[in-house]
């Protein structure tokens, strides 16, 4: 028998119980076909954990994740927290937990399904092949800095800092180095160094780092730029590292090469290989509660948890073959569909892919 894996189980708002709800499905399966042993516990975060417990980020929450060896987490956030003060907000909680579990580094694949070629807004041929993976930095950055609001002569002003220091450049940046080594080997450092300060510290860091993986091959580019190659050549892409707002910014383009946010999985890593796994989209109000979310991302966040943070490499193939099978004869959720009129639900499409599973 395996070894007992602690999983903690925070579904959140939104489609994030829907999707969740999914994924918990694939889990077991994986457990009958691999002889694996899941114990999941379940907890607030987010706007339900406001309205149930006065805070986004409840301690009992925090201490489950800290005890888990890796944290299976929906989505939070809607327009009933979206006036709360900054405390009592979803999003302080996202930045808190992140902080507190020490992720300082977010990951998102975007890998193009051939056969959902036709759900994106691109041309077919200038996304064949495309494969690329975001690193982000998470814990820095303008996210992070101190912003506060001062009365002047002109009216009101409104500030927000930028901090990076060079540990926190160079832990991401090594991150970014090591990943492309298992891949494609190619590195594309994204800063903004024309300009900001922070990222002549971030690409001086890059330079200084590079001559100790010879075999990556390394380019600079300015966000700007790279927005735009994202469009124009995202297949020559491998391992894009960046900071944190920019990564968020460009992750969620990169997103859009795939057709769909509703496809995308992302894992958030500090050192050693507790991860937290998620759904790149965020709780999608406007579809709650209609059992029409795309599972898919949160699935696959599952096999990209069996990847890095257990070694499962193996169900986490099937759990992606399920995946391109279920797909590839024809099922689509609405966000993925052409022919909306003929999409299937949540559940509909979550039992699909967990009866695909097969070793
Ligand atoms: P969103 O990702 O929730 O939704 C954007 C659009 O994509 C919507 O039209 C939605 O219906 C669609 N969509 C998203 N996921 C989908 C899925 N699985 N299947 C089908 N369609 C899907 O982003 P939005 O609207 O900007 O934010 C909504 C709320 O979520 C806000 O409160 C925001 O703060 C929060 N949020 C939370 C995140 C998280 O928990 N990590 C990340 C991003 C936003
Ligand atoms: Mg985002």
């Amino acid at each position: 028998m395996a070894e007992v894996k602690k999983i903690a189980v925070i579904a959140g708002d939104g489609i994030g119980p829907e999707v969740v709800a999914e994924a918990e499905k694939v889990l077991k399966k994986t457990e009958e076909l691999f002889g694996y042993q899941f114990e999941l516990e379940h907890g607030l975060f987010g706007g339900i954990a406001i309205d149930e417990k006065g805070t986004p980020l409840p301690q009992e929450t925090l201490d489950l994740c800290k005890k888990a060896d890796a944290v299976l987490l929906g989505a939070v956030g809607g327009p009933k927290w979206d006036n709360n003060s900054k405390e009592l907000r979803p999003e302080t909680g996202l930045l808190g937990i992140r902080k507190a579990l020490g992720l300082f580094s977010n990951i998102r694949p975007a890998v193009v399904f051939d056969c959902l070629k036709d759900a994106s807004t691109l041309k077919p041929e200038v996304l064949e092949g495309t494969d690329l993976i975001v690193i982000r930095e998470l814990t820095g950055g303008i996210y992070f800095g101190e912003k506060f609001r001062r009365d002047t002569e002109n009216g009101q002003e409104a500030v927000d800092t930028c901090v990076y220091n060079v540990t926190e450049v160079e832990r991401i940046v090594r991150q970014g180095f090591e990943v492309a080594r298992t891949r494609r080997k190619k590195l594309a450092s994204v800063d903004k160094a024309n300009v900001l300060e922070t990222s002549r510290l971030w690409r001086e860091t890059v330079n200084r780092i590079a001559p100790e993986y010879p075999d990556v091959e390394v380019e600079h580019v300015l966000v700007d730029n790279c927005a735009m190659q994202l469009l124009r050549r995202p297949s020559s892409f491998d391992v894009i590292v960046t900071e944190n707002m920019f990564g968020d910014i460009l992750s969620d383009e990169a997103a859009m090469l795939t057709g769909s946010i509703g496809m995308l999985q992302s894992a958030s890593m500090g050192e050693g290989s507790f991860g937290l796994y998620e759904p790149v989209h965020g709780s999608a109000p406007d579809i709650a509660g209609q059992g029409i979310a795309n599972p898919i991302a949160t699935i696959l966040s599952v096999a990209l948890m069996f990847r890095l943070t257990f070694g499962y490499a193996e169900a986490a193939d099937v759990i992606e073959r399920a995946v391109k099978n279920v797909l590839d004869a024809g099922h689509r959720t609405g966000d993925i569909a052409v022919d909306k009129s003929k999409s299937i639900g949540t559940v509909a499409m979550g039992e699909l892919i967990v009866n695909a599973m097969a070793r």
